[in-house]
């Protein structure tokens, strides 16, 4: 879908937010807490956004940004190009992150621009009455949006762990103060989501949550196989340097693609033959044992062949 910029605004150093309204007025398709946007930036450069504002304002939606000097160009892009007024595409929202409603208790973990899910979540659970708290920590207070969001609640923490003096989250604490039958739920970099995993790892399953808002993906480059695809019929080499999205591209293959190092899930694709080499974040171990599946974005093959369902 088209929607207007209607308003750009600075949140902290390095991070503005967007207000994205639909072109010709009306509203906005639901979304859940958790959800993200895919937003086509360019030719070949698409980035995901989670969505920030209360689900049940309509007329609007609001992601934020953080400019990734190092980055591989989405955030820079938007930094200096977009503008009041201007156009974008923009997909469905999606939900890699969904919230259990109904958690006797939910706890909320944010690092820096990991805030972002964290704000429908909290507009959620105080519309349902429930019991929440949230940890959240940035560099400093220049560089942490929405905290006059979130300061005004009680059981929210936030603490600054790049100035003189901060200090980090206790991660061990937070957690393992929860009761056994709540829901974690942790956004943030990725150190944070590997401390947040292993601290939780012995609790029930499906009752601590991450989403990555970046990843240090190392993409499957070795290329020196080959694709079968089954429903356009084409079969594609895939060469040493380029990634399988890559080569699917270059093949004229119409696939639909956001982040580009495996953590949306927009490039999955169903594996029929061969055996992928999973380099992403999306799917679980599980999924990624049964070989059934792909992020063709960042992942390669352990066979000279793959067949796949395209
Ligand atoms: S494009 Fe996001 S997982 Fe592949």
């Amino acid at each position: 879908m088209q929607v207007r910029i209607r308003t750009i605004r600075w949140e902290a150093d390095g991070i503005n937010s967007y207000i994205l309204e639909p072109v010709g007025g009306g509203m906005m398709p639901p979304f859940e807490p958790g959800a993200h946007v895919d937003l086509q930036l360019e030719k070949g450069l698409a980035r995901s956004y989670s969505l920030v504002n209360d689900p049940a304002i309509r007329g609007y939606y609001e992601i934020a940004v953080h400019h990734a000097i190092d980055g591989r160009g989405g955030s820079r892009h938007i930094h200096e190009q977009w503008r009041v007024g201007q156009i974008v595409e923009m997909s469905e929202p999606k939900n890699n992150f969904p919230m259990v409603e109904d958690a006797s208790h939910t706890v909320l973990v944010a690092g820096g621009i990991g805030i972002t899910p964290m704000l429908p979540m909290i507009a959620r659970l105080e519309k349902l009455g429930r019991s929440w708290e949230l940890h959240y920590v940035a560099a400093s207070p220049d560089r942490a949006a929405y905290v006059d969001r979130v300061e005004d609640y009680d059981r929210v923490e936030i603490a600054y762990d790049g100035v003189p003096g901060g200090q980090r989250l206790d991660l061990k604490a937070i957690c393992g103060r929860a009761p056994t039958d709540a829901h974690l739920y942790c956004c943030g970099p990725t150190g944070m989501l590997d401390a947040f995993v292993a601290t939780n790892a012995d609790r029930p399953k499906g009752h601590a949550h991450i989403e990555y808002f970046s990843a240090e993906t190392e993409l499957a480059t070795d290329g020196g196989y080959t694709l079968e695809l089954v429903k356009s019929g084409k079969t594609i080499a895939v060469e040493e340097g380029e990634t399988m999205l890559d080569a699917l591209l270059m093949a004229g293959v119409d696939i639909g693609f956001a982040c580009s190092e495996g953590i949306c899930g927009t490039c999955q694709v169903k594996v029929l033959d061969g055996v992928p080499d999973h380099r992403d974040h999306f799917l679980t171990d599980e999924e990624k044992a049964a070989n059934k599946l792909i992020m063709v974005c960042c992942s390669g093959a352990k066979t000279a062949n793959l067949v796949l369902d395209i």
